[in-house]
This record gives C-alpha cells, sequence and structure tokens, in this order.
C-alpha cells in the first residue's frame, strides 16, 4: 500500500521508514511535489497530528499520515510541549532549544519528563489516532552525538544512555514515535 508521511523531516522519514520496514510503501511531501509549508495552529499534539494529515488527504486525495511530538516536562508544567519545535523562538535551532531547556531546569531536582507522538492516519477519508509515549528525565549537560532535536538530553527510564547515545535501532524499539508508529503498523496490517 501507498502511504504518504506529510513530514518534511527527512530525521523522522528515514526513522518511520526503518520502522515500517519495507512492508509499506512511504512517500514523502517531496515525492508527491508538495513543497509548501503544512499548517499546524492546534494547541495539542494530536490536534497538529489531525491538522497535517487532513490538510494533505483534503488537497491530494491520497491516503496519508502525519505525527507531531512533544517533549513534557514535568517540572515545567508540560512544557515546551506543542512549542517543542519553537521553544527558543522562531527559527531557533535544536541546539537553541536544548540550551533554553537546560537553562530553566537549573537547580532542579525534578527533571521527569516524557516525549509524546501522536500520529493521525487518513484512510479513505477516514481518520485513526495512534499515541506513543514514553517516559524518562533530562540529563545535567547534553551526551551523545546521534539523534536530532532533544536527544542529546533524554535519558528513556530504565536506560543509561540518552536517546543520542543509544544506536538508532535501540531509540526505535521504545521511543514515543516508535510506539505509536508500531500502532499504525498493527491497525494497518488488519485492513
Ligand atoms: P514534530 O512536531 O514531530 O516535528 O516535533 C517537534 C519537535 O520535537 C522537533 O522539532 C524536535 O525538536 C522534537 N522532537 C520530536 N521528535 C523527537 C525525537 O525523537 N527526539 C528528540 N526530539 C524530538
Amino acid at each position: 500500500m501507498k502511504l504518504v508521511f506529510a513530514t518534511n523531516n527527512n530525521h523522522k522519514l528515514k526513522e518511520v521508514k526503518e520502522i515500517l520496514d519495507n512492508q509499506f510503501e512511504i512517500l514523502s511531501l517531496n515525492d508527491i511535489n508538495c513543497f509548501e509549508e503544512i499548517p499546524e495552529t492546534q494547541n495539542t499534539i494530536a490536534g497538529n497530528a489531525s491538522e497535517k494529515a487532513h490538510f494533505i488527504f483534503n488537497k491530494y486525495k491520497i491516503n496519508c499520515f502525519a505525527d507531531d511530538t512533544g517533549l513534557e516536562i514535568e517540572a515545567l508544567n508540560g512544557e515546551p510541549g506543542v512549542y517543542s519545535a519553537r521553544y527558543a523562538g522562531e527559527n531557533c535551532s535544536y541546539e537553541d532549544n536544548v540550551q533554553k531547556v537546560l537553562q530553566k531546569l537549573k537547580d532542579q531536582t525534578n527533571r521527569n519528563a516524557k516525549f509524546r507522538t501522536v500520529i493521525s492516519l487518513i484512510i479513505n477519508g477516514k481518520e485513526s489516532l495512534f499515541e506513543g509515549i514514553i517516559n524518562g528525565s533530562i540529563t545535567e549537560n547534553k551526551r551523545g552525538k546521534d539523534g536530532f532535536g532533544y536527544d542529546p538530553i533524554f535519558l528513556p527510564d530504565g536506560y543509561n544512555k540518552t536517546f543520542a547515545e543509544l544506536p538508532q535501532e535501540e531509540k526505535n524499539k521504545i521511543s514515543h514515535r516508535g510506539l505509536a508508529t508500531q500502532k499504525l503498523i498493527n491497525f494497518l496490517k488488519t485492513l
């Protein structure tokens, strides 16, 4: 089955293609000649995932899915949450966001955090939502070179390596996106 993954993020595309393990033909936005900005105006992770998937389905009439992810830090009342991509401001880098989190958690003993991913899948106009959550904590300093985003400061519960230190396949097995994608696959298999 052909499915468009409504993302411009090559890291995520690579991760999801690895997780789906060639069971489905995943097309990127480039593959369908979609080069425009996808709206992301909702104030929840699920709302944004749904908005992105509906935008692509309505415009291109093709089965698709979109994901949205947020890092939710307990001591910051769930921040950066839906603002994870632009926490340190519009056009900020991953590094800017990481530094902002480390700064805000300076001297903070409660470093509990979770990543939440919601995937919205639209098949023939019908939407299904899949959620994946991984609990962990924010490290005092950056550790590791792999991954992207907040990976160097996220330590999953039960591990002594950050997401940026774990091999990609290990991260995929336990990550928010990995768990949500596994639910997506299980659902696709029932079709
Ligand atoms: P998005 O809405 O799925 O693009 O995710 C929003 C932001 O969350 C990204 O810009 C990253 O900073 C961060 N993020 C998403 N997934 C991950 C991940 O697997 N590891 C680290 N950071 C992530």
